[in-house]
């Protein structure tokens, strides 16, 4: 053999020995990691309820929407042991999903559902975030997922379902439903948009320069067009409201009603 045919074996072995410490090393990462590699599913369509479905009690699935600021569901608790199927989507814009602490960290694209599998191992309380920038509520993205002994989870299944905010009340519920309350508090403390606490009768100035006082036409134009009635040192940003005239008449009695 000369010497050249001989070096040339010598870098062969090299390179095979390289690619089967990389595989090695992926197999073992999946392994101690106990995340899957994140995969995008252009066979599933977009989905746009948050869900929780339990396939056996030790196998779960997540659906997680993100969307304009939140995630859906905000809490999922599953058992010790158990592996979770996590599948991303989001109605809007590109949002982040990843949870602290674990290396489960997935993009949510438009068009598209994102997947990976997670094990978890211990009982912890881990957050969820979006980690791409996503608007003005991006920071406040943010979710829980607990894991928990075996017994608080059965308990737990035992139990009824907490009260949602807003039960008993058909317009907090309504708002709830619509998503005004992401924005808008009850309590009197601003967020991303004014209160709603007191806000009939408001002496209210615009971005617009001027002055209103927050009347039952103004609260109508505020809810049917609310980039026209932009409230001075808050964003453009809220949606029109999905609400049908009733609504709107029920939701304005509402707020007159809402000191
Ligand atoms: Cu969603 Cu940042």
């Amino acid at each position: 053999m000369t010497p050249a045919l001989k070096l040339e074996r010598r870098i062969l072995i090299i390179a095979t020995a390289f690619v089967i410490v990389l595989f090695g090393l992926a197999a073992m990462a999946i392994n101690m990691f106990h995340v899957g590699l994140p995969t995008c599913l252009t066979d599933i369509k977009p989905f746009q309820k948050g869900e929780f479905i339990t396939h056996s009690p030790t196998h779960y699935e997540v659906h997680y929407v993100a969307k304009m600021w939140d995630f859906e569901p905000a809490e999922v608790v599953v058992p010790v042991g158990s592996t979770v199927d996590v599948y991303l989507s989001t109605p809007d814009v590109t949002h982040g999903l990843i949870l602290l602490g674990t290396d489960l960290n997935l993009m949510a694209v438009p068009g598209v559902v994102n997947y990976a599998r997670i094990k978890f191992d211990q009982p912890q309380n881990y957050q969820l975030l979006c980690h791409e920038y996503c608007g003005t509520g991006h920071e406040r993205m943010a979710a829980n997922l607990r894991v928990v002994d075996a017994a608080t989870f059965a308990a737990r299944q035992a139990a009824p379902s907490p009260t949602p905010q807003g039960q008993g009340d058909p317009m907090a519920k309504l708002l709830e439903a619509k998503d005004c309350l992401t924005c808008h508090s009850l309590d009197g403390s601003d967020g991303i948009g004014p209160t709603l606490k007191g806000i009939y009768g408001r002496r209210t100035r615009l971005t617009n320069g001027s002055t209103v006082t927050a009347d039952e036409a103004y609260l109508r134009e505020a809810i049917v067009n609310p980039s026209e009635t932009v409230v001075a040192g808050f964003d453009d940003v809220m949606p029109k409201a999905e609400l049908t005239d009733e609504e709107v008449n029920a939701l304005i009695e509402y707020l007159k009603n809402l000191k």
